[in-house]
């Protein structure tokens, strides 16, 4: 196994996804659940290239949808791996929606998702570390670290509430 990966060696750079009407919700605007599902593919693709070993979805802490695509866009999706502790990796991903015909485009979701790698007995296993190269990406590489620290503190938090209330 490699010690560590640049982000450009796994990352998905414009994917692209064209709108049909079975992708829209009853606002005739794109089903956020099937971008959704769409985004944990393609960020299970940059999770398994960094790591080279089966992944799963540990957890996705922010979608954000900012505006809605409609019919016939495209959506456009980047995906780049942000950092890896462990065996976890946390994953961003950018989404555009370009109109097919004047070609305007614009940012209408950003995510984050935690995966983490699994051995031949399906237990989490150590994957290579991120070596940022560009300053964006040495950017998202701290931000992802926040993030983390975010995370845990929260789970703790949570752990620690349902503590305090009486079990059956
Ligand atoms: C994710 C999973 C493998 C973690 O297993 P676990 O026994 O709890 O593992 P550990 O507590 O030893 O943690 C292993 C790593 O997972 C990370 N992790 C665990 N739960 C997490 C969560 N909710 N969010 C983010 N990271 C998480 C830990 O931080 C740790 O990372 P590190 O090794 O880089 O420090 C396990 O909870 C699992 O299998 N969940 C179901 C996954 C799934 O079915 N996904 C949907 C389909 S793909």
């Amino acid at each position: 196994m490699k010690i560590s990966k640049t982000p450009k060696e796994s990352h998905v750079d414009d994917y692209v996804y064209k709108i049909f009407p079975n992708d829209l919700n009853s606002q005739g605007t794109a089903f956020g659940g099937t971008i959704t599902a769409l985004l944990d593919r393609i960020a299970l693709v940059v999770a398994e290239r960094h790591s080279a070993k089966v992944c799963v979805t540990a957890s996705i802490d922010a979608v954000h949808f900012l505006a809605a695509a409609k019919k016939g866009d495209n959506l456009i999706i980047q995906a780049k791996i942000n950092r890896s502790w462990t065996s976890s990796m946390e994953i961003g991903l950018r989404v555009k929606a370009e109109n097919a015909f004047s070609g305007e485009c614009h940012h209408i979701l950003s995510a984050y998702f935690t995966f983490v790698a699994l051995d031949e007995s399906g237990k989490p296993t150590p994957v290579p570390s991120v070596l940022p190269e560009t300053t964006d990406e040495k950017r998202r590489f701290e931000e992802a670290g926040h993030r983390r620290t975010r995370r845990i503190r929260a789970a703790k938090e949570q752990d620690e509430f349902r503590k305090s209330f009486p079990s059956k």
